[in-house]
């Protein structure tokens, strides 16, 4: 079969069968498709979409592309957690122990932040002596005797979703739902968990920016999930404003501390409780949700979530005393604040500029290339709906400089809009896909 004929037909609309798509890929990934052809192909997908049929396919071949890792030899059901990206979402830092600590079984693997989202790996390197690169054998060993493991993405690991993204980025064939929806599976697929909850962020600092879109991609993805006989569910949550109040790296995990304490803020405390109610009932440890979301009150109530944070902070090589002295963690040399001009109700708070600034200050990179500061970031004080005086700090600005801090607080003056009348909180939670 020619490439060429598999091109055209796509171009026409058509559904590719398994054998084709085996072809376009196998020979893609030989070097005999040039990347000219893959780009060609990828456009006509733009235009012309795949049903779940060929999602599937085209999903479970990039996730064999490289290693798959095997989770067998880890005793229970395994559950992964993705979240579609947002700002502030330190969601991982919580649902691994707390779900360790009601006895579901969390090997995790994640990624690194790149633009205004930040990832797990980087806010778990900022724990001085955090190990993120473990060997299969280590990563496997360490869930059976804690409960939970997170290590970076190794190299093989769908390697044709990381040759094709790059392709993607360069002809403009990033915004496609199959195209998203199949890559960001291949990489779940092929960590081997048994069950997968997705949390879809919709908003200003999402990659999904209406709901409509979320649902859409949410639906794909539980669709190529399912198919694949890996039970998946998908949480639509809110993210116009930063989730919980920490950006940047050690600054998040101070946070994520405090809401393993139970004494963290409440949205993003309910974003966690709400996944990792999910996770429970495909781990099938809680027969629903609100008996899952009991037991995992408990668990952060009675101290065993913070306990088995504690446990997997040490067996990864980290300095688990961070938790009682959250001072031996990286801190900025300088800190300003952000005041009210006047008072009134926070009306907008979008997530989006607050993102850039703290990667502008060091907590994220504009390239792959750049090195992060583990300690700079930004602290939003203040919610949509809250009511402010004048002269009520609204964000806290963690800087290396002076200089730094001055302008992030220019580039911010405009982020939190206070109006005259009382505004009522938006929703969180803003639907699920099962
Ligand atoms: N994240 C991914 O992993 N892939 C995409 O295509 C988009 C976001």
């Amino acid at each position: 079969m020619r490439t060429v004929d598999v091109i055209d037909k796509k171009r026409r609309g058509l559904a590719l069968s398994k054998q084709e798509l085996q072809a376009l890929m196998d020979g893609y990934l030989r070097g005999d498709v040039p990347d000219y052809q893959m780009s060609a192909f990828l456009m006509a997908v733009v235009w012309r979409g795949m049903n779940t049929e060929e999602m599937a396919d085209f999903t479970q071949l990039m996730a064999s592309s490289g290693d798959e890792l095997d989770l067998r030899g880890i005793p229970g059901i395994k559950v992964d957690k993705h979240s579609t990206g947002g700002v502030g979402d330190k969601t991982t830092l919580i649902l691994g122990p707390l779900l360790a600590s009601i006895g579901v079984p969390v090997a995790k693997m994640s990624g690194r932040g790149l633009g205004h989202t930040g990832g797990t790996i980087d806010k778990l390197e900022s724990i001085p002596g955090f190990q993120t690169s473990l060997t299969t054998q280590a990563f496997v060993d360490q869930v059976k005797q804690v409960g939970v493991a997170v290590a970076g993405q190794s190299g093989d690991l769908a390697p044709a979703d990381k040759r094709i993204y790059a392709l993607r980025d360069v002809t403009a064939t990033v915004e496609s739902i199959p195209l998203i929806a199949s890559s960001i599976m291949s990489k779940k697929l092929a960590s081997g968990a048994n069950a997968i909850v997705l949390d879809v962020k919709v908003g200003s600092g999402a990659f999904m920016k209406t709901e409509a879109d979320a649902r859409r991609l949410a639906r794909t993805m539980v669709g190529i999930g399912n198919h694949a006989g890996r039970q998946t569910v998908a949480v639509l949550s809110s993210m116009e404003e930063p989730l919980g109040r920490a950006i940047g790296n050690a600054l998040e995990v101070k946070e994520a501390i405090a809401t393993l304490m139970h004494r963290g803020p409440d949205d993003l405390t309910e974003v966690c409780l709400t996944l990792g109610a999910e996770m429970a009932v495909l781990a099938g440890v809680a027969k629903s949700p609100d008996e899952a979301r009991g037991m995992l009150i408990q668990a952060l109530d009675d101290g065993s979530a913070l306990a088995k944070f504690k446990q997997f902070v040490a067996a990864q090589g980290g300095d688990a005393s961070i938790v009682d002295e959250p001072d031996k963690l990286p801190k900025a040399p300088v800190v300003k604040q952000l005041r009210a001009t006047k008072g009134g109700y926070v009306s907008s708070l979008e997530a989006l500029p607050f993102g850039e600034a703290a990667m502008r200050l060091g907590a994220g990179r504009a390239t792959k290339e750049d090195v992060i500061n583990p300690a700079v970031g930004v602290v939003v004080q203040v919610r949509v709906g809250q009511r402010v005086e004048t002269g009520d700090v609204l964000v806290e600005v963690h800087a290396d400089g002076e200089s730094a801090a001055d302008a992030c607080l220019v580039e911010l003056a405009d982020a939190v809009v206070v109006s005259e009348a009382p505004v009522e909180r938006p929703k969180l939670i803003l639907g699920y896909v099962r």
